[in-house]
């Protein structure tokens, strides 16, 4: 802890903020990406068939540890790719985090299949492995953990789970470039797994995503489904299976190439900022960083979450404590919502039959409640890339405001009570 801090430093009540300046920016062009774009527009295919989508394909893979590697123009479309690769029907029910992004629950529905919510473990965000099993039916046809954050959810215990039931487990890996389970790189651990490109992501192409895997048959059935439906060897106007165009174009495959390059550094700054950071918020009471699993030999540290405990500072409420840091100059932000909660799954039966008796209206989980409503506390990845002073701002910042609450709630209280 830095030294007692004057209530009237605090920039929420009209004191000196501790950062000014912006914070490594991202994403973030390099001479590489242009060199390789340039190459590209004039001398590749700027899309189906080029050069530099296959040499992404085998790098990729060759990264997280894979056979195989078919490209997507978005996460989501991946997602909906694998999903009907793994053979997911009408009505066939997919296990899903009840916290996540949309598009984990969303691509179940387009691929006609019924999302089914499991609560999280508070100390990790991710799906509870605990309480898969009880959701498993004999409709189940897919378990879709997601690594939030890009901090692995636990692989042996929900493939495990998967091998016991016979059902295939699909990685939702978007968040998670680069992550380790155990030693291996995750997104083929069980049947095969998306990643995301979006502008947002460690890897960005503006938009795009990939699917991993080690089953042939999975890979020729997701390149079946991304590319309209063709064969793989077959003619070009041959069209065995419902697809589309979900490819990724040659420049996005020819920026990401370039990134494969630079990722290896950016893993590493990231890993020792975060576990400065980490440190140093495992002193303040009642702020808690996301539990990362012992098996877990390298996170992604895509989103850096934590827990914010409002009981050890005097109630005041975490959208207080996020106002107070925006003034400091650091953005902290809630991040999602429990996603059941989204009006997306009151959908029109007429539209969906098979999700007739499905209430996702009544769903409450309470860990994901308390977690979203409560306590998460996000900051994006680009925090992490900086120098040891960029971090140490951040730790300044949470010390100053926390401090401050601390030692002077009836400032805070008085300000909550005017903002009402
Ligand atoms: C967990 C998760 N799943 C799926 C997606 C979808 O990816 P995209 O935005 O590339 O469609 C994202 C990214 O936004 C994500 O974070």
């Amino acid at each position: 802890m830095g030294e007692i801090i004057e209530m009237n430093s605090l920039a929420l009540f009209g004191g000196n903020p501790i950062r000014t300046e912006p914070f490594s920016s991202w994403p973030r062009p390099t001479t590489k990406m242009e060199s390789h774009l340039m190459s590209t527009l004039n001398n590749d295919g700027w899309g189906v068939g080029s050069q530099v989508n296959r040499e992404f394909c085998s790098a990729f893979s060759d990264f997280q540890e894979a056979k195989h590697c078919i490209t997507a123009n978005s996460g989501t479309a991946g997602l909906w790719v694998a999903l009907k690769a793994a053979g997911v029907k009408a009505g066939d029910e997919v296990i899903v985090p009840a916290y996540t992004f949309i598009a984990t629950a969303s691509a179940v529905l387009m691929a006609n299949g019924v999302p089914v919510f499991v609560d999280i473990d508070i100390e990790t965000a991710n799906m509870d492995a605990n309480l898969i099993e009880d959701a498993i039916t004999e409709k189940t046809k897919v378990i879709m953990p997601v690594h939030i954050g890009g901090n692995p959810a636990d692989l042996d215990a929900i493939l495990a789970i998967g091998k016991k039931h016979g059902i295939a487990v699909i990685e939702d890996a978007a968040q998670a470039h680069g992550a380790e389970w155990d030693g291996k790189k995750v997104g083929a651990l069980g049947l095969g797994g998306m990643f995301s490109f979006q502008t947002s992501k460690n890897m960005s192409a503006g938009e795009g995503g990939a699917i991993i895997t080690n089953d042939e048959a999975f890979a020729d059935a997701c390149f079946s489904y991304h590319n309209c439906g063709r064969v793989k060897g077959g003619k070009w106007y041959e069209h065995s299976f419902l697809g589309g165009n979900f490819r990724l174009s040659s420049f996005q495959a020819s920026m990401l190439l370039s990134q494969l390059e630079t990722l290896p550094s950016e893993i590493e700054t990231r890993n020792q900022n975060r576990a400065i950071l980490d440190k140093a918020l495992n002193e303040i009471p009642g702020i808690t960083p996301q539990k990362i699993l012992a098996k877990v030999t390298q996170s992604a540290n895509h989103i850096i979450i934590n827990r914010y405990d409002k009981s050890e500072f005097h109630g005041i409420t975490r959208e207080t404590f996020f106002a107070a840091m925006q003034a400091e100059g650091i953005f902290t932000y809630q991040g999602y919502t429990p996603l059941y909660r989204e009006q997306l799954f009151i959908t029109n039966t007429d539209e969906y039959p098979w999700l007739k008796g499905y209430d996702y209206g009544n769903l409450n989980f309470p860990n994901t409640e308390k977690f979203a409503n409560e306590e998460s506390i996000w900051l994006r990845q680009n925090h992490l890339l900086g120098t040891k002073d960029d971090i140490q701002d951040v730790i300044n910042a949470f010390e100053k405001v926390t401090q401050a609450m601390n030692e002077n709630p009836e400032l805070f209280q008085q300000y909550e009570k005017d903002k009402k």
